[in-house]
């Protein structure tokens, strides 16, 4: 492998490009054949459509019902609001970072009456702080993003769903863009299930993007029914009325998409769900290792929050993060990101979603991050950081 300058270098590496950003994912040429292939190019849609709902259905043991939408994953997050949310609802928002708080002004802005129990990037709020609050005050719905994708931090979903069933009655609304389908989730009226989750594709799903899926628990579809959602797109009542009565959608979807998280799904549960969830608990915790050993800081303040889908890590000697992401890229092929908020400019975003989440592809990032690192003065003992991954 050589170090020269604005050249591509893979020579010890298999692949060409490693895509380890947090999303868009790299997408494996069976998913990539099927959205262009004959039968996803045609227009009916109904009976894929169909699959599609079963199979997430399965994904996430969801005991209620599924809308899929085009659009990004923030179409999803608002269609769920603009449902749910009006000027009498009350909501708590457990923030950990950037996302959390665009989910807490999302609801604002649907004028929802929100209070936010945040931390600073690299924690989480504690579950005695949501227990504290919910003891004393009535909300309607509980929202957080599962993995905050800007911290690589992680909310225990199971914790949560528990606590809040037990201190009130509010519905529990996640965002799981960056978990579904590489961490368990429960959609469902249980003890440790939620009420609504909402995914895109791109991420553990290994798609293009342009989904918005949107699992809905029994519990939320019964209220639901109560509800007079305004608006077209954006309400979840008319899609599912739609469906029912009518059997096609309010809009046309992306056709081949929907082909293409069929076979999306299906790779996953060829592999196997639990395995699936390993691979990303296994890959994760041997590359934090790593990274210690080079002497880096994770951001997320311990193991137990950090997330099995993006590892977000600190640059040392005030290197900005602009700068590896470059050289990454420019030098040895290995697509990372600036971490976001108040962190941008001293951290980067590791991805480990879906078939990124290797140890194959750990090393090289390791190797080639250890690279621009030492060429930067840092000091590394490469042969025992690379040792932590065989
Ligand atoms: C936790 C989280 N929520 C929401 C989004 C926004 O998703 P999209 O860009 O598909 O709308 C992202 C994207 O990175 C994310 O990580």
């Amino acid at each position: 492998m050589t170090d020269q300058q604005s050249e591509i270098s893979y020579g010890m590496f298999s692949k060409k490009y490693y895509i380890m950003t947090p999303g868009p994912t790299e997408v494996p040429r069976e998913i990539l054949e099927t959205i262009v292939s004959d039968e996803a190019l045609l227009p009916d849609y109904q009976e894929i459509y169909d699959i599609d709902v079963k199979l997430v259905k399965k994904l996430l043991n969801n005991d209620g019902e599924v809308v899929i939408m085009g659009g990004g994953a923030t179409v999803g997050l608002e269609a769920l609001i603009s449902t749910f949310i009006s000027e009498n609802s009350k909501v708590l928002v457990l923030s950990a970072g950037y996302f959390g708080e665009i989910l807490a002004k999302l609801i604002e802005m649907y004028h929802g009456k929100v209070y936010v129990i945040r931390e600073r990037q690299g924690r989480i709020p504690s579950i005695e702080a949501i227990e504290r609050y919910l003891s004393k005050n009535n909300v309607d719905y509980v929202v957080f993003a599962h993995c905050e994708t800007s911290a690589g931090t992680i909310f225990n979903i199971e914790e949560i769903a528990e606590v809040v069933k037990e201190n009130s009655n509010a519905k529990i609304i996640v965002d799981a863009v960056s978990t579904a389908g590489a961490i368990p989730i429960n959609v469902n009226s249980s003890k440790k299930g939620v009420d609504a989750a909402v995914f895109g594709v791109q991420k553990a799903l290994n798609m293009p993007p342009g989904l918005a899926v949107i699992s809905l628990s029994r519990n939320i579809v019964e209220e639901m029914e109560n509800l007079k959602p305004k608006g077209y797109y954006l309400n979840l009542k008319l899609w599912l009325n739609f469906w029912k009565t009518a059997g096609r959608l309010p809009s046309t979807p992306p056709i081949n998409l929907l082909y293409g998280l069929r076979k999306s799904l299906e790779r996953i549960f060829t592999e196997g769900i639990e395995n699936v969830y390993r691979r990303h608990m296994l890959v994760s915790r041997k590359l934090r290792r790593a990274l210690r050993k080079m002497g880096l800081k994770i951001v997320a303040e311990s193991d137990d929050i950090a997330s099995p889908t993006v590892t977000v890590v600190y640059m040392p000697n005030s290197i900005k993060s602009e700068i590896i992401v470059r050289e990454l890229w420019e030098k040895y092929g290995i697509l990372v990101a600036k971490a976001l908020g108040d962190i941008s400019d001293k951290a980067i975003r590791i991805g480990h979603m879906g078939i990124t989440a290797t140890l194959d592809n750990i090393f090289a990032v390791i190797y080639a991050l250890s690279k621009v690192l030492m060429s930067k003065g840092v000091s590394i003992n490469l042969e025992e950081v690379l040792s932590l991954l065989t």
